[in-house]
């Protein structure tokens, strides 16, 4: 059997068996049947089962494979099953047929026929349940086909090539429960077609290559519980396209086309109850796309190569939902904390071959009936998005030893799940941080695991580069998990940032607010404008950038900067719009990409000013027409007697424009320096010089302290600041016994901290001598740096 055929088979078995009860009788035994038997063919009596899972004992005559060009005969007169399957057979007497008045089942597949064989004409056949017409070479069905079979209920004839349907070509067969048409060469499906059957339940269209279910397409087919749809190539399917089908409970559109989830289609079938959208290219699955459907006991979401994203309330209301997979999707990356809503009865969760990092506890929480959960085979981040997996992975090892409670308060602080199975835990491995990588989760302590994270934009949603026609739309989806949850905002390529003010971080920590102005120069009016600010870009609620009608203005550099109170993450995209009419224009456009930044067309590009001097800090702003993913901001305190003070550095967010240097000594001469440059992000790493421009410096003095008293007791606030600084380097110590870099403790009297991902151990050293600076693996990380 073909490939396609046995994907089919088992998709139809795994959802029609649930539905129909198989008696489970144990191995029947074929009985001897003593009749005079036609050559070749072998006569014994048989188990049979009907349609209706009817046990029989069936007189069975079974020829096949034999190359038979005719009918065997004189067959016995009771025959009950005749088999026929693989042999040469193009016609038939089927005079020899009608004196078979038990005849229940006729198995022709694999034979040659061309069309329906001329039965038609002679007397009915009104024994015959089941006709095997499959692997055949049908093209046509004229009208009433099968009317000789008035009793006919299932009816076989996949395989074939079945291009055209007469609108009445199942006339007749009132009693049909199953129709198997997979896998022929229909375009389209006629509503006219199933007229003719009021009581069929199941329906196997698979495998045509139909582009559009038309509306009502099904309407007639009241009865129908199963209807199946796999490998179609099914693009679109209409609002209207599953109305009528009232008592459908399983609906497969396994391997088809669909980039959404055809909610409006689903709303009108509410007694469904196995969904399986499998193996399409739906790319997220956004707020509502299943909702309130009330009787949905198991919903696939397996083998989808674009899914990138399960957002906020993307199940809704699912009140008999069991059992969910969302498995082998390799670029889904991120599942919103509260992507389940309301699914009550929830046991299995599958998200196992995925690209997640975590599973957020929220969403943990939100099941309160969930036993086990899948998560092998997923780049597992064992920090604090996962510390609940350690605490039940311990309380889970814990139990049986009886250890006291001491440990359940572990958690402390948070509700505590409860106990979920890992599903191959054996294979559900951290592959974050460096020094848990490879792991088993179950056996790293909730203690090893931070409390808190930096965001990180994982690669699967944002690939580096994408290309666009002009005039086409384009949807950059970027997504985050952190705790705390990170805000996001993009920045396009003319260096205007879109999404929402960053308040929340300032707020949350004192440093963070201290370091960054994250404000635009007044010179740029649209810099403010926080979501319209063009309107064919729209900023949606979870990351995604979407521009419609992409003009050549839209090329370049994309970036997207997750920000929380402890740092930030970016990653870049490059976008290439092709010109539909000149390609002179795209040449020029590229050309516009690699260009160097400061060479454009007379733009004083980075103009850095000193907007304000303090006596600990100096703010600092810049012009900036593009976006510069890769802009530094090099600092050096000059004291005339010493001959060379450190450099410190630190990357700018893009889409910043203003920095705040803070923690600097009073009375002090710096010598400051911005480095304007576009990203490696593009995967170029020769390019990373070329990428920078000649830096911008100032030499600024900060202001006289007051008092020649010792620093720290100057004022409160700065005293609460260096508290903050004291507690963040306790972290440090105790988070990342390597965090503190090398040259700090060389140098004691500096106190310099890092506030950045040497946290979480990405090694990003930032904060090194000019000549050394490390370009390089970390350039997508931003740090803060403080120096006092
Ligand atoms: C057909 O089946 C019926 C009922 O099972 C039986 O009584 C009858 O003898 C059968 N006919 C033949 C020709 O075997
Ligand atoms: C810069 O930071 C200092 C504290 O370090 C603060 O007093 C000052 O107001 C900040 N300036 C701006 C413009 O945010
Ligand atoms: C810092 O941000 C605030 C609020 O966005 C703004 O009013 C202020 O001018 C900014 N400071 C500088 C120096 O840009
Ligand atoms: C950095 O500069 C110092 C002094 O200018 C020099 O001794 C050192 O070798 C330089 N390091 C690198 C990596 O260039």
């Amino acid at each position: 059997m073909r490939p396609t055929s046995v994907l089919v088979q088992s998709q139809w078995l795994l959802c029609v068996l649930v539905g129909t009860c198989v008696s489970s009788v144990a191995v029947i035994h074929s009985l001897p049947w003593h009749v005079y038997c036609p050559a070749r063919c072998v006569c014994q009596i048989k188990p049979w089962f009907s349609p209706e899972s009817v046990y029989h004992k069936a007189p069975t005559v079974d020829c096949n494979d034999l190359l038979l060009t005719d009918l065997p005969s004189p067959l016995p007169h009771n025959t009950h099953t005749l088999r026929l399957q693989s042999n040469l057979l193009c016609s038939l007497q089927s005079e020899v047929l009608h004196s078979l008045p038990n005849l229940t089942e006729l198995d022709l597949s694999q034979n040659r026929f061309s069309s329906v064989p001329a039965w038609s004409q002679h007397p009915v056949l009104d024994s015959l349940l089941s006709l095997h017409l499959e692997e055949n070479q049908l093209a046509h069905l004229p009208r009433a086909s099968f009317s000789s079979f008035p009793v006919l209920q299932e009816l076989f004839l996949s395989h074939n090539r079945l291009h055209s349907l007469a609108a009445g070509a199942f006339a007749g067969l009132d009693s049909l429960l199953r129709l198997h048409m997979n896998n022929n060469r229909l375009t389209t499906i006629d509503p006219e077609w199933f007229k003719a059957l009021p009581n069929l339940e199941v329906l196997i269209l698979g495998g045509n290559p139909v582009e559009v279910l038309p509306k009502q397409a099904f309407q007639a087919l009241r009865s129908l519980r199963s209807l199946m749809l796999g490998g179609m190539g099914l693009k679109v399917l209409a609002e209207r396209a599953l109305d009528g089908l009232d008592g459908l409970e399983c609906l497969s559109f396994y391997d088809n086309l669909l980039t959404k989830v055809p909610t409006q289609a689903l709303r009108r079938v509410p007694g469904l109850k196995f969904l399986d959208l499998n193996k399409n290219r739906i790319r997220l699955v956004e707020t509502g796309g299943f909702r309130d459907m009330v009787h949905l006991k198991e919903l696939g979401l397996n083998n989808m190569e674009d899914l990138v994203s399960i957002e906020r309330a993307a199940l809704d209301n699912l009140p008999e939902l069991t059992k969910l997979e969302i498995t082998n999707n390799p670029r889904l990356s991120y599942i919103h904390p509260q992507a389940f809503l309301q699914l009550s009865r929830l046991e299995s969760l599958m998200l196992n071959s995925n690209s997640l990092s975590a599973l957020h506890h929220h969403t943990l929480l939100s099941l309160p009936s969930l036993q086990e959960v899948s998560l092998h085979s997923n780049p597992l981040r064992c920090d604090c998005l996962f510390r609940w997996a350690a605490e039940e992975a311990f309380h889970h090892h814990a139990r049986p030893q009886a250890v006291p409670p001491v440990d359940a308060q572990a958690g402390a602080g948070m509700p505590t799940p409860r106990m979920v199975r890992f599903i191959q835990p054996q294979a559900t491995l951290c592959a974050e941080p460096p020094e848990l990588r490879a792991r088993r989760v179950k056996e790293v302590s909730s203690r090893e695991m931070s409390a808190s994270c930096l965001p990180l934009i994982p690669a699967g949603p944002l690939p580096a580069y994408i290309a666009v026609r002009e005039g086409a739309s384009l949807a950059l989806h970027c997504r985050a998990l952190a705790e705390p949850q990170p805000a996001l905002y993009w920045v396009t390529p003319s260096g205007v940032r879109l999404g929402p003010a960053s308040s929340h971080a300032s707020s949350q920590n004192p440093i963070k607010a201290q370091t960054s102005n994250h404000s635009f120069s007044p010179h740029r009016p649209h810099a403010h404008a926080p979501h319209n600010y063009s309107s064919h870009y729209r900023l949606l609620p979870e990351g995604t950038l979407e521009i419609t009608g992409a003009t050549p203005k839209d090329a370049g550099l994309f970036t997207c900067v997750a920000e929380n109170a402890l740092g930030a993450d970016t990653r870049t995209v490059t976008v290439v719009v092709h010109c539909v009419k000149r390609r002179l224009r795209q040449k020029q456009m590229s050309a516009n990409l690699r260009r160097h930044p400061d060479a454009t067309e007379g733009n004083a590009e980075g103009d850095l000013k000193v907007r304000e001097v303090g006596q600990h800090y100096m703010v600092l702003s810049w012009a900036n027409g593009h976006n510069l993913p890769m802009t530094r901001l090099f600092w050096r305190a000059i004291h005339p007697g010493t001959a060379h003070m450190p450099t410190y550095t630190t990357r700018i967010l893009a889409g910043t424009q203003s920095f705040n240097l803070t923690h600097l000594v009073p009375e002090t001469f710096y010598r400051v320096c911005l480095h304007l440059g576009l990203s490696q992000a593009s995967g170029h790493e020769g390019r990373t010089e070329k990428g920078s421009s000649r830096p911008q410096c100032v030499t600024v003095k900060t202001k006289e302290a007051p008092q020649s008293k010792p620093m720290l007791a100057m004022s409160p606030e700065l005293g609460s600041t260096v508290l903050v600084l004291l507690f963040l380097v306790v972290i440090l110590l105790i988070l990342a016994s390597q965090g503190l870099n090398r040259r700090s403790a060389d140098r004691p009297e500096q106190c310099h901290v890092d506030l950045l991902q040497e946290v979480k151990d990405h090694g990003l050293a930032n904060q090194t001598p000019e000549n050394g600076t490390h370009h390089g693996v970390q350039e997508e990380k931003a740090a803060f740096h403080h120096y006092c």
